[in-house]
């Protein structure tokens, strides 16, 4: 059986993905074939497939981590051919191992989650890593004492995929969110998931004195970078701010003031939890969940698997509202 894959090979210091036909026996080992039904594009994969960065380490290698599908086979017993299945994070998948951009994918059974009754391959891809990523930074900030009454939630990089996300649940549990964009033309798509106010990427903060103005009572914020810092100088007297991303840049520089003077927390959030070690949070996003998404069809839109690379190229230049999935059209 012959199928499509994009694999990413390093050619004179070079990272260059291609599509290319593989057999199941040209995939890493695992002990469940799955067919591909569809795959996520986050920002990682994003920068796996253009070449940016490390996020790929072997050499080559099917980017992609995160796939649903069908079993085609199994030689573990837990599993039978036309069970409903999702490969999502930790692990290597999609970076030292063979991932999700392949029409046909390969894992050992411990990766594997289930998808549940009342959902579909579709919806366990839509949400994924950005959606889940975003409900254990929502848990966290909870967790760390915010709750609606506390104040405004500043969400910033508002419509990428995990931010849309973050807006939808904060704004289902009650938060007053405030959507942060450098999309002038999508305010409306914002405010339709729950966004009560939206801002540019120049109102996180009043002025540059290490302490300025209280907005915040709490952030979500996925762009770190100069942005970070800018908001930390607006969060509140106790307020915390649930850090995940690096869209706007890896380092920040902040003055201690927020920390020492207004008690500001800055929590650090990695979602990168496979499927079955979820949990808790990941029992919460399903269906009747008090963290499961409303817009997930709306925020979520798919392309064909030969338009992957042009949107990552997309993706990158920060020109993409929501979330793409591939669909392996089937
Ligand atoms: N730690 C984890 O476990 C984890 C899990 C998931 C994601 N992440 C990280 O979270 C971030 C978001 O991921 P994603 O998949 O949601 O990405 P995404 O869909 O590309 O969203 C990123 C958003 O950030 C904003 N942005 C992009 N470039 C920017 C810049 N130079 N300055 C300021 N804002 C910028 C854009 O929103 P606007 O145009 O609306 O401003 C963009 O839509 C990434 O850094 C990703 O690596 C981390």
């Amino acid at each position: 059986m012959k199928f499509k894959a994009l694999r990413l090979y390093r050619e004179d210091g070079r990272r260059v993905s291609r599509m290319v036909e593989n057999t199941v026996d040209d995939l890493d080992a695992g002990d469940v074939v799955i067919r591909a039904e569809y795959a996520a594009v986050n920002y990682k994969d994003a920068r796996a497939v253009t070449g940016v960065g490390n996020v790929i380490s072997r050499f080559p290698c099917v980017p992609g981590v995160e796939v649903a599908g069908v079993v085609h086979e199994s030689a573990d017993p837990s599993f039978r051919p036309g069970d409903k299945v999702t490969v999502q994070g930790g692990r290597d998948f999609g970076m030292r191992r063979d991932g999700g951009y392949s029409e046909y994918v390969r894992v050992p059974a411990a990766w594997l989650g289930r998808v549940p009754e009342g959902s579909d391959t579709f919806d366990m891809v839509g949400m994924g890593l950005a959606a889940y990523t975003s409900a254990v930074a929502i848990d966290a900030l909870m967790k760390h004492g915010v709750t609606p009454a506390s104040g405004k939630i500043v969400v910033t990089g508002g419509t990428g995929g995990s931010s849309s996300f973050a807006i939808d649940m904060l704004a289902n549990l009650g938060f007053h969110v405030v959507a942060s964009t450098g999309k002038t033309a999508e305010h409306a798509y914002l405010k339709s998931l729950g966004a009560k106010e939206v801002i540019g990427r120049d109102g996180l903060t009043t002025g540059d004195k290490p302490l300025e103005e209280q907005l915040w009572a709490g952030a979500i914020d996925v762009v770190g970078g100069e942005p970070l810092a800018n908001l930390l100088r607006s969060v509140q007297k106790g307020g915390v701010v649930c850090a995940f991303g690096n869209a706007a840049g890896e380092t920040f520089t902040s003055s201690i003031y927020p920390f020492i003077l207004r008690s500001v927390q800055l929590v650090g959030v990695n979602g990168n939890h496979p499927v079955p070690e979820r949990g808790d949070v990941w029992q919460r996003m399903m269906p009747g969940g008090d963290l499961c998404p409303r817009h997930t069809r709306e925020i979520c839109h798919t392309i064909a698997f030969e338009d992957l690379q042009a949107h990552c190229d997309r993706l990158i230049a920060g020109g993409v509202r929501g979330r793409a999935v591939v669909s392996f059209g089937r």
